[in-house]
């Protein structure tokens, strides 16, 4: 017995020491390889210089590089005894320029990540020798440009479209050229959002993808009637307050804003107080394209060994702040209204089809209906659903709804980023919520916080 432990404790030892090791040397040849931007300021020491990049490099992690990999997730991965009725995917559009801008002069490459599937699509592209066309599907440019889809954002979206035919390849066959005919997808009307659409729907179909009815709504909240509402305006400036306060009154937090003054040099946004979540927004344009500002009299930013704050420690305290923010809640409800009530109806007409579908004919198709948009259209549906984390959403985040059918049972599985979240929406039910959850939990909940559920009274109380 003695002896059999001893052998594996040596093994494990071993293991440990060459996992070590191999770590060590994947370290070591990161930061002399990949970390080290192309034009790091010249002359800078290099000591500051590696503690930037050692910063920059653990921003990454924000980043959600695009690999040829297969997408991480569990969608189409339910029990056997289901069947798949049909889809809703909500997405935030890629990576793309920033839009705080900080005086930027230097253009940076923002390509520097495209996959082989963006380069197939751009060749697509080219064939239809229509310029007009093809600046409306992709980026035209190298550089990142200001609120503008980047070609490595494109390339986030073709690889989770991509993702999705293989994580449904069981449930639906993506070549037939019959699929387009149940796929539908709404965009806002930025460019960012359009061109992410196309990339997830070439992704997902090949080159069928522009024969999707692609319909543009007004609104980064796709609240279609339920728009106007001045309650949830209020409710999430009462949230930015409750944020700001906490950062001047918090001691661990209070030098969060001389210390962004420290890095923002030049430009006047840090006299305007700034939350974590926008300084991160400035600071990824840099870190997911490898470049790393230096501190120089023409450079806005200044990132080295003294001015680097814990950003992932402050980050973490507005997250906190944010999850569990009752304004933040109320303002998601009323915000993600008109959202939810499309996506009921959409399950509900999907179902009434199901039901008036005799026999199962050998054309038996899911529907696929998605939404391209924005964070904060991911934030308030997560705040609504109370599953909110408090981080925004990554570049080419989902939500995805399931509708599945068992002996004439409709349900309803819910996945953030590839997890089953089910469970957290509607605890009290066995697997799966009932097809028509998200109705009754909208009633529910504007009862609860507004003790109505008439929208529009909410809306002024
Ligand atoms: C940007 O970077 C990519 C990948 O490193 C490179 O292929 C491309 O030529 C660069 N573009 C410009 C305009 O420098
Ligand atoms: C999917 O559809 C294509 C085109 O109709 C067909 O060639 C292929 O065999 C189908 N694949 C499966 C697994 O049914
Ligand atoms: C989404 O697009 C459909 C057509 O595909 C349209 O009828 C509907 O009004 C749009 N919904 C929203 C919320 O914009
Ligand atoms: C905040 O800054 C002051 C003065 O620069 C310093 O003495 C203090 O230690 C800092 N506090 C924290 C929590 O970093
Ligand atoms: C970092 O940059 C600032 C501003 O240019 C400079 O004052 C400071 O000496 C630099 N620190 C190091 C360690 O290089
Ligand atoms: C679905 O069917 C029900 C009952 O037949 C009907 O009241 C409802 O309007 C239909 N809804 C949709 C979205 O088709």
């Amino acid at each position: 017995m003695k002896k059999k432990c001893f052998i594996i404790m040596t093994f494990w030892t071993i293991f440990v020491v060459v996992l070590g090791a191999y770590w060590y040397l994947q370290h070591l040849h990161h930061d002399s390889t990949m970390l080290l931007p192309s034009n790091s300021a010249k002359g800078a020491s290099s000591i500051s210089e590696s503690a930037a990049s050692v910063f920059f490099n653990s921003l990454k992690k924000y980043c959600n590089l695009p690999t040829s990999d297969s997408v991480f997730g569990f969608e189409g991965d339910f029990e056997e005894s289901y069947d798949l009725l049909g889809v809703i995917i909500i997405f935030r559009h890629g990576d793309r320029g920033p839009l705080t801008t900080v005086n930027e002069k230097k253009k940076i490459n923002c390509s520097s990540y495209i996959t082989k599937s963006y380069k197939k699509l751009e060749k697509i592209v080219r064939t239809y020798r229509s310029e007009t066309l093809a600046a409306k599907l992709l980026p035209r440019s190298d550089f990142c440009i200001p609120g503008v889809l980047s070609k490595q954002g494109a390339s986030q979206l073709i690889e989770l479209g991509n993702g999705f035919k293989e994580l449904y390849a069981k449930h639906c066959n993506f070549s037939d050229s019959n699929i387009i005919k149940h796929l539908s997808a709404n965009t806002t009307s930025y460019s960012r959002t359009i061109q992410s659409a196309y990339s997830f729907l070439f992704g997902l179909v090949g080159s069928k993808f522009l024969n999707v009815n692609l319909q543009k709504s007004g609104d980064v909240t796709f609240c279609s009637k339920y728009c106007q509402c001045e309650a949830a305006n209020r409710f999430e400036k009462l949230h930015k307050v409750e944020l700001n306060d906490l950062f001047k009154t918090d001691v661990s937090l209070a030098n969060f804003s001389t210390q962004v003054q420290r890095i923002l040099k030049n430009s006047e946004k840090p006299k305007k107080s700034i939350l974590p979540t926008t300084l991160k927004d400035i600071l990824l344009h840099y870190a997911c394209h490898d470049e790393i500002p230096g501190c120089s009299v023409d450079e806005s930013l200044c990132v080295n060994s003294t001015t680097i704050i814990p950003l992932d420690y402050y980050l973490h305290r507005e997250a906190t702040a944010s999850s569990s923010g009752l304004n933040l809640k109320k303002a998601g409800i009323l915000r993600a209204y008109g959202l939810l009530n499309t996506i009921d109806q959409q399950i509900l007409s999907w179902i009434n089809v199901s039901k008036k579908r005799k026999t199962k004919t050998i054309m038996h198709f899911p529907y696929f209906h998605i939404f391209s948009g924005h964070d904060l259209t991911l934030m308030y549906i997560l705040a609504s659903l109370g599953i909110y984390d408090g981080y925004l959403p990554q570049y080419a985040s989902r939500l995805t709804f399931e509708v599945l059918s068992k002996r004439s049972q409709y349900y309803l599985r819910v996945l953030w980023n590839g997890f089953d979240v089910t469970q957290n929406i509607c605890p009290s039910s066995q697997t799966y919520c009932n097809a028509r959850f998200l109705a009754t939990f909208i009633r529910f909940e504007m009862k609860r916080y507004f003790l109505t559920d008439d929208f529009l009274r909410a809306c002024n109380l």
